[in-house]
């Protein structure tokens, strides 16, 4: 594991955006997985930009989403495959052929599952995958539960996620309570795992996931395991983490 600690909000964007920017350079046909929700907006923002300073090329880029609500369609405002069009895919010259994510109104959800699995398998996993944390500790829309679930799967979502996102909705009412989640299987399968994580509200799941036990009541503390784990923070994010942890490992 390498923990980077970043002043603020805007560092870390940038740091996760460098990261991510050079393995595009390393790899142009690498496989990216992506994350929603408000922390990466600004790692986005900056790739958009070293795009469009032509430092990097999307054109031979895969990427791989890690979930979407099910319940609504892809043309919804909330969906996740319209953030990826509004914060990222429709500022670059990426292929749209070669973004996926889980469809949020599949005839057969099972199906859906399995195909994505399948996919993700075909294209050997994801070379980076992006991740932030829930504040209950969950990746992806993997929740905390009984036991860490690897395939790709149909979620309840915890009714603090529900709460969580309804920021992002008109009402309660109207956020959905179910999604698609890449599971941890995928998630431990990318070659290397890059968690972003900012302000004082993630500080405790943080501490959970990097200091804790693995327990999937913190889905995230799976990734203590994973051998190529970068954590990128902002100070408040981190200040739970103790500092033998963050020079250590
Ligand atoms: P957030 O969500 O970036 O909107 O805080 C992260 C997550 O729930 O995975």
């Amino acid at each position: 594991m390498r923990i980077y600690e970043e002043k603020n909000y805007e560092n870390l964007s940038l740091r996760a955006a460098g990261l991510m920017a050079a393995e595009i350079i390393k790899k142009p046909e690498c496989v990216l997985g992506l994350a929603t929700g408000s922390t990466p907006i600004g790692t986005y923002e900056e790739l958009c930009r070293k795009y469009q300073a032509g430092i990097i090329s999307f054109r031979q880029v895969t990427t791989i989403n890690l979930d979407e609500y099910l319940g609504i369609p892809s043309e919804h405002s909330q969906s996740y495959r319209h953030f990826m069009e509004k914060h990222l895919f429709s500022h670059i010259d990426i292929k749209r052929e070669n973004t996926f994510v889980p469809d949020g109104l599949p005839t057969d959800a099972e199906w859906e599952c399995t195909a994505y699995d399948a996919f993700i398998q075909s294209i050997g996993y994801a070379d980076l995958q992006l991740l932030g944390i829930g504040r209950n500790g969950h990746i992806g829309f993997n929740e905390p539960g009984l036991s860490f679930i690897k395939e790709t799967h149909v979620v309840d979502l915890a009714e603090d996620t529900v709460l969580a996102n309804s920021r992002f909705f008109e009402c309660l009412d109207q956020v959905p309570r179910q999604a698609i989640t890449m599971g941890i299987g995928a998630i431990m399968a990318a070659k290397r795992v890059l968690l972003i994580a900012s302000g004082e509200e993630k500080a405790e799941a943080l501490h959970a996931a990097l200091c804790g036990p693995i327990t999937p009541a913190c889905p995230a503390s799976i990734l203590q395991v994973h051998p190529d784990l970068v954590v990128v923070g902002d100070e408040a994010g981190l200040s739970k983490v103790p500092e033998e942890v963050k020079r250590c490992r």
